[in-house]
């Protein structure tokens, strides 16, 4: 398994997980430095200066944690230094722990950023420029997948992006791991449901494309035994 944060950038990072307790901090060190694809939204330059983001099934806040955090950090990623300052992030989450986890540890950075409690079949999307959707989507049943997808088309700015991860579920022994891995994760999280509604990549792709985005494809899985892909889905 890779490490895709400097250290010191993820010690940064998760300190303010610590007044969410030993899980949440333990939680977040091990997803923000063993999965590509925090680092990939870094790198890439997916958010802009003055984003509006709208993070769905946020978790523990893990996206916010890492924009507000490395905005004021100087020694790792100087050129990323202050560049999120005007970025705010509306996270909309299902699980009332992981609500005040991320409630907790995000208090610090104001007004913001904003967790709420909701179900993103119900939950009002307001308007954004950048949605991101990490491994959440394939927990709906196949119509409220697509219905989802068509109001984040809807809540995008002209020009603004959806950043969707998923399992590619024709990609054999790498996808059924995962799944198995999602399966017992989601269990330990608290869900009593854990069926999943899977696609193929050629399947969400011609999804995505009928509503009307301009799909990217990128491999997400480097390091890990998995087979997640993120699609940067442009709304022209
Ligand atoms: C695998 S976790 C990913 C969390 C976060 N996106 C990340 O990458 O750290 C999936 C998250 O989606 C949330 N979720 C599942 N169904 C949901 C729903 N209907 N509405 C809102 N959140 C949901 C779960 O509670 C969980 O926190």
């Amino acid at each position: 398994m890779g490490h895709f944060l400097p250290s010191e950038l993820l010690d940064h990072i998760c300190k303010p997980y610590q007044r969410a307790g030993k899980f949440a901090w333990h939680f977040a060190r091990g997803k923000l430095d063993r999965d590509p694809v925090f680092a990939h939204i870094l790198q890439a330059r997916y958010i802009s200066h003055h984003a509006r983001v709208l993070d769905i099934g946020c978790g523990q806040g893990l996206l916010a944690a890492l924009l507000c955090g490395v905005d004021n950090y100087a020694c790792a990623y100087p050129e990323h230094k202050a560049e999120f300052k005007a970025v705010s992030i509306t996270g909309i989450e299902l699980m009332h722990n992981d609500v005040m986890r991320a409630q907790q540890a995000l208090q610090d950075f104001g007004p913001r950023i904003r967790i709420v409690q909701g179900d993103m079949r119900q939950t009002d999307f307001g308007v954004a420029d950048v949605v991101v959707i990490l491994d959440v989507l394939h927990y709906v049943p196949y119509n409220e997948q697509n219905d989802i997808l068509k109001r984040v088309y809807a809540c995008l700015s002209s020009g603004g992006s959806l950043l969707l991860r998923v399992g590619d579920a024709a990609a054999g022994l790498p996808f059924l791991f995962s799944t198995w891995v999602d399966a017992v994760v989601f269990a330990l999280r608290g869900h009593t449901s854990v069926r999943v509604y899977c696609r193929s990549l050629a399947e969400w792709k011609d999804q995505l494309e009928n509503i009307g985005f301009k799909v990217t494809d990128i491999p997400m899985h480097q390091g890990t035994p998995f087979a997640n892909i993120l699609l940067h889905c442009r709304r022209p």
